[in-house]
């Protein structure tokens, strides 16, 4: 084979490689969208909220409510995602106990942290609810941005 023709073969290659390379690159990303969320979400949680919530989400008893199914987790997105930005300090009811200790502000977190988070408690513990977009997060940021 002479120089030209190997310089020709080596090209195409080359170009065929980059091709197969970028479509295999290019589906993984859009399939795993919610499962790096979540993924990303357990590293927050565990940092954050864990130290109250527990690593079962379970709470503590008549001080820091569950995180399993409650009508927070599972309803209005803007609700919950207020819980966070804001922090909460109400009397509240939840599974048939009471609570009324303070959870703290966590808008120290980015949109993206608070999205992910929220994710992965909604999809995990036996939740099942949607996925929150850091999009969503931003949206109810602004709002109460004084
Ligand atoms: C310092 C302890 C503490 C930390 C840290 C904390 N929480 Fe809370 N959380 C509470 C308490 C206490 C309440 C109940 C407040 C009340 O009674 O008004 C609560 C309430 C909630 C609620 C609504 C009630 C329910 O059980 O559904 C949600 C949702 C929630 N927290 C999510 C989170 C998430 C997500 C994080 C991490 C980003 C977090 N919390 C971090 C203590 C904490």
């Amino acid at each position: 084979m002479n120089i030209k023709l190997t310089g020709i073969f080596l090209a195409s290659f080359i170009l065929l490689f980059n091709a197969l390379y970028a479509q295999n690159n290019k589906q993984p990303i859009r399939q795993t969208t919610t499962g790096t969320s979540i993924a990303r979400g357990k590293v927050v949680y565990t940092n954050v909220c864990l130290p109250c919530h527990m690593a079962d989400a379970g709470g503590v008893q008549n001080m820091n409510p569950p995180l399993i199914k409650t009508t927070y987790v599972l309803g209005n997105k803007t609700t919950l995602i207020k819980i966070v930005l804001r922090g909460f300090n109400e009397d509240v009811e939840i599974n048939g106990q009471t609570y009324s200790n303070t959870m703290g502000a966590h808008d120290d977190l980015t949109d993206r942290q608070i999205a992910d988070v929220l994710t992965y408690v909604r999809h995990s513990f036996g939740n099942k609810a949607s996925t929150i977009k850091a999009t969503e997060v931003a949206k109810v940021r602004a709002i109460y941005k004084k």
